[in-house]
């Protein structure tokens, strides 16, 4: 049954992805208000509370938790401040919308998920490429099985990194580099799109350690800028992934090949899929390769559409289409190439957890 009284939201992180996609796609939503925003700097808090309208700020979003009219938040945090302002929130009885990576470490990411699951109450990850055009469309023409069984993939993924804030680089707020900021995406739509990876071999490096973001320096990096993997496939497939931001340009590619054809999604570009697929019936004079229009829309909308259909599951008591499991396993995918470029050995998943006291102390923002 659908409802049609408004959502209240509160939104934790006042940030770049606050003010650019969640703030105004809930404003825009016939469903949703923001009651309260809260974020540990409380001039960006107070600014964002202006800039939108908004009625309350806080500095300490366990105050913004506290208000009953709060049914609903964005974790719009860095990552490593996701985990305990998600259990929080869940521990109060709010539904939650976690942008990505879902946590950084994975005993905290089994924690969220836990504490969702025992709260009775919603929990989805910020994977908004699920509400665009050209990934859906990619899963039906797997679904509808255009090529055939999938052998093999190749990812390239390649641009020059222009961070907005110096923790992007930092691994205690960020948790790792290309592959934990970029890469994770990926990690999302590979389990999505091709189901579970088995096992992986990986190497990495920091080819920049010393970087400008704004006004500040950054010296000896301590995260990854490029990542190189190999990955088996429980469905038996195998794949390559090379992920960097140390370049000057932007590239890329996703190609899939199947028994019966050839897909290549192209990063950045607009035109569409390529489709190589013997089984659409084209005569042989005209074999080959024909490119299938999808249209992309702004990434502004996409976020709305993510954001919207948050805020519709939650009213209508609908499944998510993306959740804290998913943004758990894709955390998991990127902590096994780590692992695996840390070790020079191969990494098979699951992975075993590491007893916490033999995990490195973290500084968590
Ligand atoms: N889905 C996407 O397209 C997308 C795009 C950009 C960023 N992100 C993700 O969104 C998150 C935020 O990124 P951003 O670019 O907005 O970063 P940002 O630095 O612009 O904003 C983060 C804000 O969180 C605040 N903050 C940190 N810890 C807090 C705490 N404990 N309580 C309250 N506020 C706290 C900071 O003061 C800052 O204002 C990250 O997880 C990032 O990976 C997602």
């Amino acid at each position: 049954m659908t409802s049609d009284r408004e959502l209240g939201v509160g939104v934790i992180g006042c940030g770049g992805i606050a003010n650019f996609a969640h703030i105004p796609s809930y404003l825009r939503h016939a469903r949703s208000r923001v009651v309260a925003v809260a974020d540990i700097d409380p001039a960006k808090a107070r600014d964002t509370a202006e800039r939108w309208g908004i009625g309350s700020w806080y500095q300490d979003y366990r105050e913004l938790l506290a208000r009953p009219d709060v049914e609903a938040v964005s974790v719009t945090t860095w990552p490593a401040a996701h985990a305990s302002e998600v259990v929080a929130a869940a521990r109060a009885g709010k539904h939650v919308l976690c942008e990505k990576p879902i946590a950084t470490e994975l005993e905290d990411a089994d924690a969220m998920v836990e504490e969702a699951d025992r709260a009775g109450v919603k929990l989805m990850i910020g994977y908004q490429h699920r509400f665009g055009s050209v990934w859906p469309r990619v899963e039906r023409l797997l679904e509808e099985e255009t090529i055939g069984r999938v052998m093999a993939l190749s990812i390239v993924s390649c641009a020059p990194s222009s961070h907005s804030a110096p923790w992007f680089l930092q691994k205690r707020y960020s948790g790792g580099g290309v592959l934990m900021d970029w890469g994770i995406y990926t990690a999302y739509t590979i389990n999505w799109l091709f189901g579970p990876v088995e096992s992986v071999c990986a190497e990495s490096a920091t080819f920049r350690p010393n970087v400008r973001v704004r006004d500040t320096l950054l010296e000896g990096l301590d995260v990854e800028d490029t990542v190189a993997a190999v990955l088996r496939f429980r469905s038996g497939a195998m794949g390559t992934w090379y992920s960097c931001w140390a370049g000057r340009a932007s590239h890329g590619y996703t190609s899939v090949d199947g028994l019966d054809g050839s897909m290549v999604v192209s990063q950045g570009d607009r035109r569409g899929i390529s489709l190589y697929s013997t089984r659409l019936g084209d005569p042989e004079h005209l074999g080959g390769w024909r490119v299938l229009p999808v249209v992309e829309p702004p990434l502004s909308e996409v976020h709305y559409r993510k954001i919207a259909h948050f805020v519709d599951c939650v009213l209508d008591d609908a499944p998510l289409a993306v959740t804290g499991a998913d943004g758990r396993d894709a955390l998991e995918l990127v902590l096994a190439i780590y692992r695996s470029a840390e070790s020079g050995a191969p990494v098979r998943l699951p992975l075993a957890r590491i007893p916490a006291a033999a995990r490195q102390p973290e500084g968590k923002g």
